[in-house]
């Protein structure tokens, strides 16, 4: 599959689709891009303010009226919860979930559920969202999951512990963090396989955003400053989850992962079933899940 820009997908004519993260960044810029294709698209995001603002900028630069949002803030399990419920209430089918929010912290801290915040925000969060979302996934018919992975994913501990403890170091709580999406996108496919509903990971590249600003350490903010020239634009980097929105068919797409609008291999360990299924368990039970979908 090779592909080399957004100008010949169709439309997505009233699709539904929900962004995590949709506030900022690649998220925002990859609701702008599903609302540009007609989605009907719900951005995700904690900050009623920032929501509205988005919102209402997408809709005036967009033409597109269908576009909404929802309050959680992700790093809770229990809003979690709550907005998986405002899904399964409407009972309505989701098209398109895309798993974008979140973040790197400079120090180590304990969610509310008394999780490490980084694996809280970044893996456990989108888990259970998408866990909890399939009622309505399903109702899609043909539907696609895609999760925001990272490149850092490599430098991520496999010995899997939710609270992460041992010495913290703000990367490597974000590699594992990511390394345990990658894994979850693949185990995801695979028990999704013939279901209709594909799961894909997106690795976005290194991507002028937020990100570093937010993490609560001059040191990472002034980095990742620093870098800007090396950094590609956010409107860039959400091409790929933009085209794999309705890109090709869910069997071609389904367990694999992009990166600028290619296919490209994870790292060795990503792809050892066996940890991938521990991670799986170990998840679930974590989450008050059955290990079945
Ligand atoms: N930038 C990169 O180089 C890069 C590289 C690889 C992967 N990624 C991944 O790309 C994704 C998007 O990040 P970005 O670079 O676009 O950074 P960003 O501009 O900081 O965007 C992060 C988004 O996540 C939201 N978020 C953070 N904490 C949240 C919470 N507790 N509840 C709800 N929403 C929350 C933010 O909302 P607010 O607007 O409220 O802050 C924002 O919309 C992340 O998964 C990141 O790990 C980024």
């Amino acid at each position: 599959m090779m592909v080399e820009d957004n100008a010949h997908l169709q439309s997505l004519d009233g699709k539904a689709c929900i962004v995590t993260g949709g506030t900022s960044g690649i998220g925002k810029e990859t609701a702008i891009g599903l609302a540009k294709l007609r989605g009907k698209v719900t951005i995700i995001g904690r900050s009623k303010e920032r929501c509205r603002s988005v919102t209402n900028e997408i809709i005036s630069s967009t033409n597109n009226e269908n576009i909404n949002f929802q309050l959680a803030d992700l790093s809770s399990l229990d809003s979690v919860r709550k907005l998986a419920d405002n899904f399964a209430a409407n009972n309505s089918p989701i098209d398109i979930l895309i798993n974008d929010a979140g973040g790197i912290f400079s120090r180590y801290a304990l969610t509310e559920d008394g999780f490490e915040s980084t694996i809280a925000l970044n893996y456990l969060s989108p888990f259970l969202l998408t866990r909890l979302l399939l009622p309505n996934i399903e109702k899609s018919g043909s539907a696609r999951i895609i999760n925001v992975g990272s490149s850092v994913h490599k430098s991520g501990r496999s010995e899997f512990d939710f609270k992460f403890q041992g010495r913290y170091r703000a990367m490597k709580a974000y590699a594992t963090s990511k390394l345990m999406v990658t894994m979850f996108t693949y185990s995801l496919a695979r028990k999704l396989q013939g279901t209709g509903i594909s799961s894909i990971l997106v690795e976005p590249g290194f991507v002028a955003t937020n990100l570093g600003r937010n993490s609560g350490s001059s040191l990472l903010s002034a980095t990742f400053q620093v870098m800007r020239p090396f950094q590609i634009s956010a409107y860039e980097a959400a091409k790929t989850p933009v085209f794999l929105s309705n890109y090709g068919t869910n069997e071609e797409l389904n367990g694999k992962c992009f990166s600028r609008l290619k296919p490209i291999q994870t790292s060795m360990i990503s792809y050892d079933q066996r940890l991938q299924e521990n991670l799986w368990s170990m998840t679930s039970s974590a989450l008050g899940l059955s290990a079945d979908l």
